[in-house]
């Protein structure tokens, strides 16, 4: 007989063999999966035993772990926003660190959102389950990354109010909406091979760089947003922890107002915002 603690000491094991960051953490999460609970529940079960079937199916999946599979994949999703979201290799696996993005969001006004490159829809399902009147589109250019932001829309009941669409970022978009959001793929090409394995070799690589110097989403996001904003709505964007300079500069100098950077719980720059004029339309004539 195998208990759960003692399993998990195995995984550590494996996990710290193999060079995975926080693998304590990802052995909990993968034990919760076998034992069909949540990780904060795994201590009140650490004396109970495995049977055959349940050790079974959680060491294949630390051996896939040891292999650099995101534990996202292995469980079928994670939880963002105190939401579980269904995540796939067709999209980013939701990082805490967007969760800022959401939080500055759900501190403005909007009855209308658009979220570019919605991936998993992380973003746009949970601001429209926060506010339940409002309406939202969530476009990608990845037509697999629409059908996981459809499915987590479905599961949180928000599908009656959220409209998905394939588009280069604004290219397939109409009207103007309160806000926009979005966490484009900002990884400069160069930075692409010092990721961790499972970010490069398991996360789709659109959703990751610009093949540039992880600036091209923001110079187009920001041109196109002052046709896609009524007067006084807001443009949000996260960013890497160097790009602020570059990304408020871009802002202001589109005729944003009010722009700001706000640090993640890390201290890290992570997200800009900045506000379309009120009397935006009386200068658009
Ligand atoms: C960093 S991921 C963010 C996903 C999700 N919004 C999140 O925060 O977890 C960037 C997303 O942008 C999408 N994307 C990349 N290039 C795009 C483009 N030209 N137009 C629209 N979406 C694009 C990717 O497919 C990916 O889903």
């Amino acid at each position: 007989m195998t208990t759960v603690q003692q399993s998990l000491r195995a995984a550590n094991k494996v996990l710290a063999a193999a060079d995975i960051p926080d693998g304590p953490r990802d052995a909990r999460r993968l034990m919760a999966a076998a034992l069909n609970t949540r990780p904060d529940r795994i201590t009140l079960c650490l004396n109970n035993a495995l049977d055959a079937a349940e050790e079974k199916a959680f060491f294949a999946k630390v051996d896939d772990r040891s292999k650099g599979r995101p534990v996202s994949h292995l469980v079928g999703g994670r939880d963002f926003y105190d939401r579980w979201f269904f995540v796939n290799e067709d999209v980013l696996d939701p990082r805490p660190e967007t969760e800022m993005l959401v939080q500055v969001a759900l501190s403005a006004r909007f009855g209308d959102v658009l979220d570019l490159g919605t991936g998993s829809g992380a973003i746009l399902v949970t601001l429209l389950a926060a506010r339940p009147t409002a309406t939202g589109v969530g476009t990608d250019i990845s037509q697999a990354a629409l059908r996981v932001a459809a499915r987590n829309a479905a599961a949180h009941d928000v599908a009656a109010r959220a409209a998905f669409r394939v588009s280069d970022w604004y290219a397939r978009v109409e009207g103007a909406f309160d806000l926009i959001v979005a966490n484009p793929p900002y990884i400069a090409a160069d930075e692409m091979d010092g990721l961790q394995p499972d970010v490069r070799l398991y996360e789709p690589r659109i959703a990751l760089t610009d093949e540039a110097d992880g600036l091209t989403a923001y110079r187009k996001i920001v041109a196109g947003a002052p046709t896609h904003l009524r007067a006084g709505g807001q443009l949000m964007v996260e960013i890497g922890p160097t790009q602020a300079a570059a990304v408020t500069h871009m802002m202001s100098k589109a005729g944003f107002e009010r722009v700001k950077v706000h640090p993640d719980l890390d201290g890290r720059d992570r997200v800009v915002c900045g506000q379309w004029p009120e009397n935006a339309d009386q200068n658009r004539g």
